[in-house]
């Protein structure tokens, strides 16, 4: 069978106006922006305001990488989304972007990968149009995590930020194409970054509120600290093997932006110089499944990221999610 090949024919990327920084943290808990700044690379991170849900940053998000892309947005037949932050249980965040985007038939679905999220839907809609039947797909990673932290926890409430990053895929007529995926799951690591409350095994109550068990929780920050740096390595050799490239031939890195340690220590294990490494962590915090896009919208618009250089994304996420995407722009 012959399989399309498939490119990124357009990004964009939304953030909340309102910019919490360390400093403002440290009036809440605990903590101090030398800690922060030293142990996770962060300075500041945007809070959307209680009007504004995950699709609202989707929508925006979208508008731009749709106005790239060139296309009209009726000829988008599938918009999917990466968030553990939907505006609803349901429906779909997909379908509400959908209706706010007035695109008329179109299928759509939430994918829940954690801050591997947004290279899920890029895998998942790859294939789609590589199979045929499919032309243009929104694919977006968005979060509004500040929604659901525990701001009375210094372990957690530090390190995450809001946001929003989207892509539009399109069939590929020259080189500028995605060369290669890759997908895992450890679900043995789903305790790690959990949260307890909401959901069917404990549904909301006077308890789950109290205990503030509807927010996240992460107990064991050192695990993931290290689970992180060898699944991304793991996803970045099996995302070059499969192209058959090696880290010497990759331009750009850009990995889940959750803590700039954790960053240093892949590009380390990999060989990759410190210069191909592309980081806006310190802008926005952790934005889970929007932290590839934004980064990759930022480093396109500043003109760092250009026309025919290979761009290696990793990423891992809740799940325990990890995942690779090798694209060359
Ligand atoms: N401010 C000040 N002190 C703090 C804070 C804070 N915000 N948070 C924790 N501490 C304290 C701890 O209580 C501990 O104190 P103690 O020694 O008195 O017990 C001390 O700092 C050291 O804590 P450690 O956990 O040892 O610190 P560590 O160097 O491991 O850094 C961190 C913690 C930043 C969380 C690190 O483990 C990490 O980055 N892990 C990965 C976590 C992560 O990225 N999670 C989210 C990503 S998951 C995802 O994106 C899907």
């Amino acid at each position: 069978m012959d399989l399309k090949k498939v490119k990124i024919s357009g990004i964009g990327k939304a953030v909340p106006e309102r910019i919490m920084t360390n400093d403002d943290l440290a009036k809440i808990v605990d903590t101090s922006d030398e800690w922060i700044t030293q142990r996770t690379g962060i300075k500041e991170r945007r809070v959307s305001d209680d009007k504004t849900a995950t699709s609202d940053l989707c929508i925006r998000a979208a508008e731009d990488a749709i106005k790239m892309s060139g296309i009209d947005k009726d000829e988008i037949d599938f918009i999917i989304v990466g968030t553990v932050t939907p505006d609803y249980f349901f429906p779909s965040t997909a379908g509400i972007v959908q209706k706010a985007l007035g695109i008329g038939k179109c299928a759509i679905l939430d994918i829940e990968a954690g801050c591997s999220g947004f290279l899920y839907a890029l895998a998942v809609a790859r294939r789609f149009i590589a199979f045929g039947g499919y032309r243009h797909i929104l694919a977006i990673g968005a979060e509004t995590l500040t929604k659901i932290i525990n701001w009375e926890d210094r372990n957690t409430c530090v390190l995450f930020g809001d946001g929003a990053g989207a892509a539009v895929l399109s069939p590929a007529d020259s080189e500028s194409c995605i060369l290669s995926d890759a997908l895992s799951g450890n679900g043995n690591l789903g305790d790690l970054l959990i949260m307890h409350g909401g959901g069917s095994r404990n549904p909301i109550s006077q308890k789950i509120l109290d205990d503030k068990s509807a927010t996240i929780c992460m107990e064991n920050g050192r695990d993931i600290f290290k689970n992180a740096v060898v699944s991304m390595y793991d996803m970045a050799h099996e995302t070059l093997n499969i192209a058959g490239v090696t880290t010497e031939d990759v331009k750009w890195l850009i990995p889940h932006q959750a803590n700039l340690r954790i960053m240093d220590s892949v590009i380390k294990k990999l060989g990759i110089e410190k210069e191909k490494l592309l980081v806006d962590l310190e802008k926005y915090g952790n934005t889970s499944a929007a932290s590839i896009p934004i980064t990759l919208t930022d480093f396109v618009e500043n003109g760092t990221i250009k026309k025919g250089e290979l761009v290696l994304l990793v990423a891992f996420g809740a799940g325990f999610t990890s995942a690779g995407t090798l694209l060359r722009w």
